[in-house]
């Protein structure tokens, strides 16, 4: 149902050190469902799409070269206000300001490796969902 999915990515610096378990267990110990996930490698076109909306924002290239660097985990989530809960399950973008116990502050080093992305809106996070995965009625399990 719209409202109650929400789409993240363990990025490429987290999946290399092997974090990807312990993600997950916290992920689904705060009470989200994975309605699907697969580890996959975007291409730099693909990053590129995929962070579209920060385009003009200084850091778009470094993002974009990080996150077609190595593998990611994208993940749909689904809960009851999924979107905001999540947000604050990860923590602040900066793992340095991100708060105790957060999913950044355990697992980020930095802006750019800060573990994982969250959707930032319930439109967001269905574009997002679609990006990555063929989706339509699929989460109605
Ligand atoms: P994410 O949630 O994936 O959404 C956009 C990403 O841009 C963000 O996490 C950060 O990894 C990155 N980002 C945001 N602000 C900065 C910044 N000031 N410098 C470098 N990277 C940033």
């Amino acid at each position: 149902m719209a409202g109650d999915i929400t789409l993240t990515m363990i990025k490429p610096y987290a999946v290399t050190k092997n974090y990807t378990g312990d993600i997950i267990t916290q992920i689904n110990k705060a009470g989200f469902k994975i309605k699907a996930l697969k580890m996959t490698w975007l291409s730099p076109l693909q990053a590129e799409q995929f962070y579209a909306v920060h385009k003009d924002r200084p850091f778009y290239g470094a993002l974009v070269q990080y996150m077609a660097s190595g593998p990611i985990v994208a993940m749909v989530l689904q809960k009851e206000n999924a979107v905001a809960d999540f947000r604050k399950l990860i923590g602040a973008t900066d793992p340095a300001e991100a708060a105790e116990g957060t999913i950044r502050k355990q697992f980020g080093t930095d802006k750019q490796r800060n573990a994982v992305h969250g959707s930032d809106s319930d439109e967001n996070a269905i574009i997002e969902s679609n990006f990555h995965f063929a989706i339509k009625d699929q989460y109605a399990y």
